[in-house]
């Protein structure tokens, strides 16, 4: 009934995460499913990762998630990218800094010397961020599971059960063209 598409921007310093895509079907809308769903992605991208903060855009006038990112979640604006969208509407660019950056950050000194030292750190690293992120899908699937359990399906929308919508309608995935 939901998705968050997030990754990680692995060259960057601090490491941090973006989200690429996330949308709710319009039927279990307004039920905390895309807290939830963000919730679950900036745990992981501290956890596995040592994620310092998640950046992600958002059209300027999708009001539903600018309000679960800025009321919500607590992104801050961070920029505004004009035309960013193929139909030319801009977006805000936001930031969410996480409290605690996670032990396990890989911009410290001493973690790269470990793994520079040792190849095999590196595949095992890799191996751990592969179970950390199947953990995840895991953890998503039963929260959503436990809200749909808790909260039934109600008519939040307004017709399509699609899970995105037009840009007309201001409620876009994030910008296809979006590479970062
Ligand atoms: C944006 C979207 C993902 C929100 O999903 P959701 O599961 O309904 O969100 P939640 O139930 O977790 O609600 C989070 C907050 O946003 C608010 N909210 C949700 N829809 C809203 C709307 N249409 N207008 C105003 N506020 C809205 C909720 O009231 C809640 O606020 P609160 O925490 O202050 O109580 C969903 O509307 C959607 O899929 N839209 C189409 C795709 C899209 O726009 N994706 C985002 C691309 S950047």
């Amino acid at each position: 009934m939901g998705y968050v598409l997030a990754k990680m921007e692995e060259d960057a310093t601090p490491p941090h995460g973006h989200i690429t895509s996330l949308a709710v079907l319009r039927t279990y809308r307004k039920c905390g499913i895309a807290t939830q769903l963000m919730k679950q992605a900036h745990a992981r991208m501290q956890e596995a990762f040592g994620s310092h903060y998640c950046s992600l855009h958002v059209r300027y006038t999708n009001r539903a998630a600018f309000h679960l990112y800025s009321e919500t979640l607590g992104y801050k604006i961070a920029d505004i990218e004009k035309g960013y969208y193929a139909d030319g509407e801009d977006a805000y660019s936001m930031k969410c800094t996480f409290d605690v950056p996670a032990a396990k950050s890989s911009s410290s000194g001493k973690k790269k010397k470990i793994v520079s030292a040792d190849a095999s750190a590196a595949a095992k690293k890799k191996l751990a961020q592969d179970a950390a992120l199947a953990g995840a899908v895991n953890d998503l699937v039963n929260a959503a599971a436990d809200l749909m359990l808790e909260t039934p399906p109600t008519s939040g929308g307004s017709g399509s059960s699609d899970l995105t919508t037009t840009a007309a309608g201001g409620e876009e995935d994030d910008a296809p063209q979006a590479t970062s």
